[in-house]
């Protein structure tokens, strides 16, 4: 609920704080702007003309939750949950501190949730830009507050008000990251790395993760965030059936890119079940 973390929010135009009036059906800045919270429980937080971005569509919402409500990527969520509870106990949060997690593109909440369960008391700001993935984060939790805004933009984030971000397969925004984490807050991020799912590459004509990815954002993050420690790399091999190819295909941007009748055919080749390799890093940083 928005309630939960109304203290750590801000107007996206100004940067003020925000409180909930009429029962928390809208949120109204120091500064008079007003943005209506959906009857679903998510606000959205855009300044001026509003978002650029639409992010996932309804279909790859769907496959996503359904993809990820089978398990596959367990050991990817546990790796999440322990090193935000690592980020925790580095940065000596008391316990009973209700410390605030932020996660950037959080889709349906499958992280986030996680890591909630697992540190009590910790609250949640789910960011997506896509509508139907906040109606999702508005329920994932009682501790998460769902917003709808552009990653890209000036987060709708107090100045050092976050212990920890996770960013799994998503955007990367590293000055604001450096603005709005505390002294001691941390990211978290997690991206795919060579290897990921290499089985279905060639035969589902889907592109690889280019080399050097890990470098790159390294680089790109440099005068903001700097990293903590080494990136460690989870890998395992999912056993994984037609139907959950293709939700794993359809949560991805491959399924912007190859027309849903020829990636059935594709799929429809396959042995009815198969091993693939699922691989990501986890790369900790903290402000420059
Ligand atoms: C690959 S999905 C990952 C979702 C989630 N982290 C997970 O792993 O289940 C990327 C997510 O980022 C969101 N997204 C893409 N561009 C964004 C932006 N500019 N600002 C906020 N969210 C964005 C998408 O809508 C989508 O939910």
């Amino acid at each position: 609920m928005l309630s939960h973390v109304i203290d750590v929010l801000a107007d996206p135009i100004d940067g003020s704080p925000l409180s909930g009036v009429d029962q928390f059906s809208r949120l109204v800045s120091e500064s008079g702007h007003s943005y209506d919270v959906a009857r679903q429980g998510y606000v959205t937080l855009a300044a001026g003309k509003g978002l650029r971005y639409s992010g996932d569509d309804s279909d790859m919402i769907a496959a996503r939750e359904t993809f990820l409500s089978r398990g596959h990527f367990a050991p990817f969520v546990e790796a999440i949950s322990h090193t935000v509870a690592d980020v925790l106990d580095d940065a000596e949060v008391p316990e009973g501190a209700e410390p605030v997690i932020v996660e950037i593109g959080a889709g349906t909440g499958y992280y986030l949730s996680h890591v909630l369960d697992s540190i009590e008391g910790a609250r949640g700001v789910g960011i997506d830009v896509s509508t139907p993935a906040a109606k999702l984060l508005s329920k994932c939790h009682p501790r998460v507050g769902a917003v709808v805004a552009d990653a890209w933009a000036r987060l709708p984030i107090q100045d050092s008000s976050v212990d920890a971000i996770t960013v799994v397969f998503a955007p990367r925004n590293a000055s604001e990251f450096a603005r709005v984490l505390k002294p001691q807050g941390e990211v978290v991020v997690m991206t795919p790395n060579v290897g990921h799912l290499s089985e279905l590459r060639e035969p589902l004509g889907i592109i690889d993760v280019e080399k050097g990815k890990i470098d790159r954002m390294i680089a790109q993050a440099s005068g903001h965030l700097v990293p903590v420690g080494e990136p460690e790399t989870v890998e395992f091999v999912m056993n994984l059936d037609q139907a959950s190819i293709a939700t794993q295909i359809g949560m991805s941007p491959s399924a912007r890119h190859i027309h849903p009748d020829i990636l059935a055919e594709r799929i429809a080749t396959l042995p009815s079940s198969m091993a693939v390799t699922a691989r990501a890093t986890v790369t900790r940083f903290t402000k420059a």
